[in-house]
């Protein structure tokens, strides 16, 4: 029932003002004049002009370091469409009101699950997904990973941006929302420079027992992309 909800308050937000159109095109709205707000934050202005804006929802994730504190371990999240929604009312709303629904969600639903969704209904509005993968260039350590390859660009297998972070900075909203973003490509032609911003969630608790369970943190954040290829 709330997943229900969710998924459509999803599509209502995603579609708002969208015309039809088949998941190759992508953006559904062109944001390529869009302002990406950062202000409160010293996150440093875009060098390259935006190609999409994406609603993030999914988990961060987190293990037990000796030391008695969560060290990131990952994340993974459905990134949506919502180019639509730009200059829109309640677009700055949006992280605020999806985080509502996605807490309120019952454990069984998953960021997995919501993939899923995307799957089997061929959601026209789902970008792609947002994962971590072993550092491309190094081979060590692991590196954001926003994959747009199977849903807005099937079948291209260049649609994708590893990022690497150039630039943290605490979220403006507060102490209880993951860190705002700025990094550039270091592999992929999706975009050039990718923004996490506007995050809602995603912190974990401040001390954790040594050898204890991993965690996953439910968040959801604004992803911009400017420059790329696609
Ligand atoms: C988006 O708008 C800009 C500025 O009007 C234009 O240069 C660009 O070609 C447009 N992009 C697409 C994909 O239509
Ligand atoms: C992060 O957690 C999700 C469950 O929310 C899991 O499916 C995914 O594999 C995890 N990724 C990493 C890198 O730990
Ligand atoms: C990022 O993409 C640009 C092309 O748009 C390329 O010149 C640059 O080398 C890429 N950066 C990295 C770290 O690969
Ligand atoms: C927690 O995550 C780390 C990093 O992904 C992994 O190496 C470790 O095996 C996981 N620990 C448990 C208890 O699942």
């Amino acid at each position: 029932m709330i997943f229900k909800a969710f998924v459509v308050a999803s599509l209502a937000c995603a579609s708002f003002a969208a015309p039809a159109t088949d998941s190759a095109d992508a953006p559904r709205c062109n944001v390529s004049s869009a302002i990406i707000e950062t202000v409160g934050s010293t996150l440093p202005a875009p060098e390259y002009t935006p190609s999409f804006v994406g609603l993030g929802v999914g988990t961060q994730n987190y293990t037990c370091a000796a030391s008695g504190t969560y060290t990131n371990v990952g994340a993974l999240a459905e990134i949506f469409d919502i180019s639509c929604l730009y200059g829109q009312p309640g677009f700055d709303d949006l992280t605020s009101v999806i985080s509502l629904l996605w807490n309120a969600a019952p454990p069984v639903v998953t960021p997995s699950e919501i993939i899923a969704f995307g799957e089997k209904y061929d959601l026209s509005f789902v970008l792609g997904e947002h994962y971590f993968v072993v550092n491309p260039v190094t081979g060590s350590g692991l590196n954001p990973k926003w994959d747009f390859t199977s849903h807005a660009f099937a079948g291209n297998p260049d649609a994708y941006v590893v990022g690497s972070k150039v630039d943290d900075v605490p979220a403006v909203t507060g102490a209880s929302d993951i860190d705002w973003l700025y990094l550039k490509n270091l592999t992929g032609s999706l975009a050039n420079e990718i923004y996490r911003i506007e995050t809602r969630g995603g912190q974990p608790p401040a001390s954790c027992t040594p050898g204890s369970n991993n965690i996953t943190v439910k968040y959801t954040s604004l992803y911009w992309f400017t420059g790329g290829e696609f």
